[in-house]
């Protein structure tokens, strides 16, 4: 019987790049918030959400897939993103199984949440282990200018890649495994529709004071300001509010940092202004601290997956959270940002602060799912070799004219 499950497993693995060769001819479907929602409304049916997922999971592991093996040897070859890809093999192989079972069949359905709770867990630590692959490499190849910039560019595709496999399989697994959400019984899977914006930032403030308050003994307080035509009203927006919530935890915990360490001699720290606005259009949330600001240089280095000011935390089952670590903080939650359409963007004035500003669609129709696709301009994308730069270089030594004899 081993034996027989031996031989069962080796051919599964034998033919994963015929299946990636052939899942990755499709482009992934992006999904609306509306049909988000349709999948758990009252006649939402196990069944269809089945058949769509056993098509649509393939074809977006199978797209990155694609992706990871075009990164250079030197980082493939690290033993994190080695496990990464082996745990993204083991789950196609997985979903695979179920491509000629019967949708019918009830016994088939229950087996499906079950597998997609495991591949879920599989992947949990898909974000640290693969920092820890960066790391190793930037340690290895410090001044390697090209693979830092096609890594950026895989590293965004591959986390909302993740991001969206994750939403899929959560709102899956939570709408059919049986059970009402007894904490928030109006909400669709991992979706409320009636989102209430200033409660979520609450809870974000609140989780990020916690935590600096261990680290510093201090915390500045939350100023929280609504703006809305509809008088009264709170805001609120269809929305994932887990994902909201990641994005206002990780300013929150940026601008308490900046804040205590730039006023770390003063007895009052700035407040953190928090203002909340929904428009026709967008829903935009406003961060801003007194935290000294970041030169504007370097704004853009701070979405780096390669670069953060805070020494890199330490692996381990046992450590806190720090309140600053692998300095993925604001490049992911830009991630969540874009992931239905909307963006997070800084702006700074160095000596005096930082606004941070997440916009979401307002509408639910326009919070559509951004994705990945791998295709030729991809390709492209990790084939740009290093060319010499169409702008001078100012040099930094003063110029010497006595140099400079006058033509005659
Ligand atoms: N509000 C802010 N004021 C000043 N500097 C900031 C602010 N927000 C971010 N930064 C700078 O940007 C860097 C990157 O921020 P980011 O949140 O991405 O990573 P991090 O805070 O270093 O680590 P973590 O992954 O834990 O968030 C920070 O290290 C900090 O130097
Ligand atoms: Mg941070």
């Amino acid at each position: 019987m081993k034996f027989v499950r031996f031989i069962m497993k080796n051919a599964a693995m034998a033919s994963v790049p015929k299946h990636i060769e052939h899942f990755s001819k499709f482009s992934p479907s992006p999904l609306s918030m509306k049909q988000f929602l349709d999948f758990g409304s009252i006649n939402a049916c196990e069944k269809t959400s089945f058949v769509f997922l056993r098509q649509e999971l393939p074809v977006r592991l199978s797209n990155i897939m694609k992706e990871i093996n075009l990164l250079p040897d030197k980082l493939l070859t690290t033993q994190p993103v080695k496990m990464v890809q082996s745990w993204y093999i083991q789950s196609l192989i997985e979903i695979l199984e179920f491509l000629d079972k019967n949708p019918d069949d009830y016994k088939v359905l229950g087996e499906f949440v079950d597998a997609l709770v495991t591949i879920r867990n599989r992947h949990n630590d898909v974000v640290p282990t693969m920092a820890q692959g960066i790391i190793e490499y930037k340690e290895t190849f410090p001044h390697d200018a090209v693979t830092n910039q096609n890594i950026q560019y895989f590293l965004d595709r591959f986390y909302m890649s993740r991001i969206s496999i994750r939403m899929l399989i959560n709102q899956h697994t939570l709408i059919f495994d049986g059970s009402a959400n007894p904490v928030h019984p109006n909400t669709i899977g991992s979706i409320d529709p009636l989102c209430q914006v200033g409660d979520v930032v609450q809870d974000a403030f609140h989780s990020a004071k916690m935590l600096c308050d261990q680290y510093y003994l201090c915390s500045p307080d939350l100023i929280l300001q609504e703006m809305s035509n509809k008088k009264n009203l709170p805001i609120s927006i269809v929305y994932v509010p887990s994902h909201l919530y990641h994005m206002l935890f990780e300013l929150f915990k940026n601008a308490m940092r900046a804040t205590i360490e730039t006023h770390e001699n003063s007895n009052n720290l700035p407040p953190i202004q928090v203002m909340v606005s929904l428009g026709g259009e967008d829903m935009s949330i406003k961060v801003s601290d007194k935290g000294g600001g970041v030169p504007f240089r370097r704004i853009e280095n701070l979405f780096s997956y390669m670069y953060s000011t805070a020494p890199a935390p330490q692996m381990g089952e046992h450590t806190r959270p720090p309140l600053a670590g692998f300095g993925y903080g604001l490049p992911i939650s830009r991630l969540y940002a874009k992931y239905f359409q909307g963006d997070l963007q800084l702006y700074s004035m160095e000596g005096h602060g930082t606004d941070a500003v997440i916009y979401l669609k307002a509408l639910s129709t326009d919070s559509i799912e951004r994705l990945p696709v791998y295709n030729k301009t991809a390709l492209k994308n990790y084939k740009v070799s290093q060319e010499a730069d169409d702008w001078c270089i100012p040099s930094k030594e003063p110029l010497d004219l006595s140099n400079y004899k006058v033509a005659k």
